[in-house]
C-alpha cells in the first residue's frame, strides 16, 4: 500500500503562488481567464473545424490487414540489425478511393512490426529515402529560427515510444536528418540506434518525432508497432499467434483524388492575411477510421478469444471503445457485445486482468493490451464503437465543433472455430508500486493557453521553477538526479483535456483532483484523498489523460525500480502527445543528471 501522505516535496513553492495569483485564484481556476498575456483574440470557442468532407465511402468492405513482422538484415556487433527504409508509396486505403500517396516505414503504412525480447539489445538504422518535397503543407513560422526551411530535403527522426533506451538513440526531435544523412540536426548523434530492450515486454511503438512537422510526418504515416516480449510472458498462455492481433487506430481525411486531406488553415481564416499560409491548425480530427491502413474495415475472429494490441496513431483524436451487436441491414446497435478484458497499458502487463465495465479509453499515443473472448457470439457481426467527443473534455466541448467518430471497425465472428486452449491467468506481471514516501521532488507542471506571435492559440508547459509558462526553446527545468523518485503534477488549466507524455520512463499514476483543490504549496500529496486511476492508468504508463480543470499526478522513478527499467542519463523530452500541440510549443526537455553521491537520499 502506498502510505498516504508524504514529506519532502523541495519544489520553491513562491512562483506557485505568484502563479496562481497571476491566474485567478486556485477556486475560481479561470478556465478561460487562464489565456495570454497579450491580444490573444481567439479563444478556443472559435471553430477549430475545417470544412472538409472526406468522399463518402461505403463501410466495411475490407479486411483490416496484419501489418507484418520486418526481419533484420544482419547483426552488428551481435545484436540483431534492422534497416528500415521510410518511403514515399501509393497504398489502396479504400476499395472505392483511388490509391493515396503516403509515407511508409519499409515502403508501408503503418510500418512493420519489430518483435523483441527483453535482455536482447536490437539496432537500428532508420534511413530516410523520402522525396525532397513534403506531401503536406509546412508552416514555415514554427520553429522557424531553428529549422532550416529552406535547405532542400525531408527532416525525419524516428522516435521509439515507451522506449526505456540511451538518450543518444532516444530520436529526439533536434536529432532530425534528411536523405542520406546529408543534412542533420543540432543533436543527431549516430546513424544506428541501439535499444537495450531492458524493461518489461510491452506494446510500445516507433514514430517520427522531427522538430516542427511531427504533426505531417505521421498523419502522412510514419508509425509502426514494436513488441517486447520475453519467456514468462509467453508461459502465461494468453492468446498469441494469429489470434494476437495489433490495431493501430487513426483517423484520416482525404481528397477526391484519394490523396491525404490536412488543413492549410483553420477553418474560417483562410481570408485572414495576418496569418501564415499554410499554417498549423489547433487541433486535427479526421472524419474517417482508419485501422492498419484501411479505411472502415472489418475483421474476421473465430467464436474464441483473441489478444489485440491496441494502439491510438491519431494526431489528436481520443478513443472511448465499446462493442457492440450490431446489424449490418439496419445500421443498428442494441446490445453490448463482449467486454473487454485489460491486460496491459503502454508500458507493460497489469499485475491482474482488469475487466472494463463500459468504455476502454485510450488517448493520443496510448496503447491498450485487452483480450476479448468471442465464444459467446458465434456467427454475430459487431460494432467497435467510440464515443469520445473531440475534443475530449473540457467546456469547449460543446460550442457545436464537435468532430466524433462514432464507427471504428466491425468484427465478424465465425458460426463456428476449433479448440481454445489460451487462457487469461488471475495474476500477470509483478509491478511493485513505488513508494510516495521515497519522493525526492515534486514538480507542479501548469498547462495553460497563451497566443504565439500571429495571435495563434499556443498550450504551453510551465514549471514550479518559475511563474510564466515555457516555450520549447527555454531553459531546461525538469532536471531529475539518476535514482530520484518524483512526483509530476500536471495542472490543466487549458479548455481541453491533454495526452501527457515523458520520453525514457514510465510512471505510475497516483490519481486526479479538481484543481481547485490542489495546493501546490502543499508539504504533502493527501493520495488517499485522490480520484484513483482508472483501470486504464494503473500499472506502467507513458502517456496520462489530464483533464481540464483537474491535477493529474504522476509518480516516476528515473533509473532500474526492482529489477526492471535500466539507469539512463541525459536529455530526453516530455509533452502533449496531441500532434499539433507538440509541434506548436507544448513540449519541453528534460534532463536526468547524473547520480549525486552527496545526495544522502533524502
Ligand atoms: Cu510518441 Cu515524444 O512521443
Ligand atoms: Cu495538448
Amino acid at each position: 500500500m502506498r502510505t498516504s501522505e508524504y514529506l519532502g516535496a523541495r519544489g520553491t513553492g513562491l512562483s506557485r503562488r505568484e502563479f496562481l495569483a497571476a491566474t485567478g485564484s486556485a477556486g475560481a481556476l479561470g478556465l478561460a481567464g487562464c489565456t495570454a498575456p497579450s491580444g490573444n483574440t481567439e479563444t478556443q470557442s472559435q471553430p477549430v473545424a475545417t470544412e472538409h468532407s472526406s468522399p463518402d465511402l461505403e463501410k466495411w468492405l475490407v479486411e483490416v490487414p496484419r501489418p507484418g513482422v520486418i526481419e533484420p538484415v544482419g547483426e552488428k556487433d551481435g545484436t540483431p540489425y534492422y534497416e528500415v527504409e521510410m518511403r514515399e508509396v501509393e497504398q489502396k486505403i479504400h476499395p472505392n478511393l483511388p490509391p493515396t500517396t503516403v509515407w511508409g516505414y519499409d515502403g508501408q503504412y503503418p510500418g512493420p512490426t519489430i518483435e523483441a525480447r527483453q535482455g536482447e539489445p536490437v539496432q537500428v538504422r532508420w534511413k530516410n529515402k523520402l522525396p525532397d518535397e513534403h506531401l503536406l503543407p509546412v508552416d514555415e513560422t514554427i520553429h522557424s529560427s531553428k529549422i532550416p526551411y529552406d535547405s532542400t530535403g525531408v527532416r525525419v527522426v524516428t522516435h521509439l515510444h515507451g522506449g526505456n533506451i540511451e538518450h543518444q538513440s532516444d530520436g529526439k526531435p533536434t536529432a532530425w536528418f534528411t536523405k542520406d544523412f546529408e543534412q542533420t540536426g543540432p543533436k543527431f548523434e549516430n546513424k544506428d540506434y541501439y535499444y537495450v530492450n531492458d524493461q518489461p515486454p510491452a506494446t510500445l511503438w516507433y514514430h517520427d518525432h522531427s522538430l516542427g512537422i511531427t504533426r505531417l510526418n505521421v498523419y502522412a504515416g510514419l508509425a509502426g508497432l514494436y513488441l517486447l516480449r520475453n519467456d514468462r510472458e509467453e508461459s502465461l498462455g494468453l492468446p498469441s499467434g494469429e489470434y494476437e492481433i495489433p490495431l493501430v487506430l487513426q483517423d484520416r481525411s482525404f481528397n477526391d483524388d484519394g490523396s491525404l486531406y490536412y488543413p492549410t488553415a483553420r477553418s474560417g481564416t483562410n481570408s485572414d492575411s495576418s496569418k501564415p499560409t499554410p499554417s498549423i491548425v489547433p487541433q486535427f480530427f479526421g472524419d474517417t477510421s482508419v485501422v492498419n491502413g484501411k479505411a472502415w474495415p472489418r475483421l474476421s475472429v473465430e467464436p474464441r478469444k483473441y489478444r489485440f494490441r491496441i494502439l491510438n496513431g491519431s494526431n489528436c483524436r481520443y478513443y472511448n471503445l465499446k462493442l457492440f451487436e450490431y446489424d449490418e441491414s439496419t445500421e443498428t446497435t442494441e446490445t453490448s457485445g463482449p467486454p473487454f478484458t485489460l491486460i496491459g497499458n503502454d508500458g507493460g502487463l497489469l499485475p491482474a486482468p482488469a475487466p472494463i465495465e463500459d468504455r476502454l479509453e485510450i488517448g493520443t499515443g496510448k496503447r491498450a493490451d485487452v483480450v476479448v473472448d468471442f465464444s459467446d457470439y458465434a456467427g454475430q457481426t459487431l460494432l467497435v464503437h467510440n464515443d469520445a467527443r473531440a475534443p475530449y473534455r473540457g467546456p469547449d466541448i460543446n460550442t457545436g465543433n464537435q468532430q466524433p467518430l462514432p464507427d471504428v471497425m466491425l468484427l465478424d465472428v465465425a458460426s463456428d472455430g476449433v479448440d481454445d486452449r489460451s487462457q487469461v491467468p488471475s495474476t500477470l506481471a509483478n509491478v511493485p508500486e513505488i513508494p510516495v514516501d521515497s519522493v525526492d521532488k515534486e514538480r507542479y507542471l501548469p498547462m495553460t493557453m497563451s497566443s504565439d506571435d500571429y495571435g495563434r492559440p499556443l498550450h504551453l508547459l510551465g514549471s514550479d521553477a518559475e511563474s510564466s509558462p515555457h516555450k520549447l526553446y527555454d531553459p531546461v527545468t525538469e532536471e531529475p538526479a539518476l535514482n530520484d523518485t518524483e512526483i509530476w503534477s500536471f495542472a490543466n488549466l487549458t479548455g481541453m483535456s491533454h495526452p501527457m507524455h515523458m520520453h525514457l520512463v514510465h510512471f505510475q499514476m497516483l490519481g486526479r483532483q479538481p484543481y481547485s483543490e490542489y495546493d501546490p504549496e502543499a508539504e504533502m500529496i493527501d493520495v488517499e484523498a485522490l480520484e484513483p486511476p482508472a483501470p486504464e492508468e494503473t500499472g506502467w504508463n507513458d502517456v496520462i489523460n489530464v483533464n481540464p480543470g483537474e491535477v493529474t499526478h504522476v509518480i516516476v522513478y528515473f533509473g532500474e525500480f526492482e529489477g526492471l527499467f535500466n539507469d539512463q542519463i541525459g536529455w530526453y523530452m516530455w509533452h502533449c502527445h496531441m500532434l499539433e500541440h507538440e509541434d506548436h510549443d507544448m513540449m519541453r526537455p528534460f534532463r536526468v543528471l547524473p547520480k549525486s553521491d552527496d545526495d544522502g537520499g533524502s
